[in-house]
């Protein structure tokens, strides 16, 4: 892979990661419930890491961290139009999952074309906390669909 499409890769990353952080923020301003608005925010803050370490790597070969446009419309399909307002939080859960799903397969293909070193084991801690946002995320999920179908 050579550094310009690597950059331009690692930028789209530090894009997708900085509007999660945005996205879960909001998602969590907006969510009654207290235990997924905190975990909404905890999760922001560790997208922000994932941004910040991004950027680093980005800034270590020389170049300026780039915002591109709209990152999760094209990934979230239909679902973007759910984005703005309020969702609930069964969509809320839904439309991460499919950001984290995303984020993940992305991750993984970034990581069988970068050699082994420090910019291999950051993309991995990347994909492994994406891995249990989705967990939590889905874990969730059914536990809410679970009470509404049984109302
Ligand atoms: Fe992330
Ligand atoms: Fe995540």
């Amino acid at each position: 892979m050579n550094e310009d499409a690597l950059i331009t890769k690692l930028n789209w990353f530090y894009s997708l990661e900085l509007q999660q952080v945005n996205l879960y923020s909001s998602q969590a301003r907006a969510m009654g419930d207290i235990y997924l608005a905190k975990t909404l925010d905890r999760i922001a803050a560790i997208e922000q890491q994932h941004v910040d370490n991004i950027a680093a790597e980005i800034r270590k070969r020389g170049a300026e961290p780039a915002k591109m446009g709209d990152v999760l419309g094209p990934i979230l399909g239909r679902l973007s139009g759910t984005l703005t307002g309020a969702m609930g939080p069964i969509t809320t859960l839904k439309v991460n999952i499919t950001l984290e799903e995303k984020a993940m397969e992305d991750y993984k293909n970034l990581i069988l074309r970068v050699g082994d070193g420090h910019l291999f084991d950051l993309l991995w801690n990347n994909l492994i906390d994406e891995d249990l946002h989705t967990a939590w995320f889905t874990n969730k999920l059914r536990e809410l669909e679970k009470i509404t179908r049984h109302h």
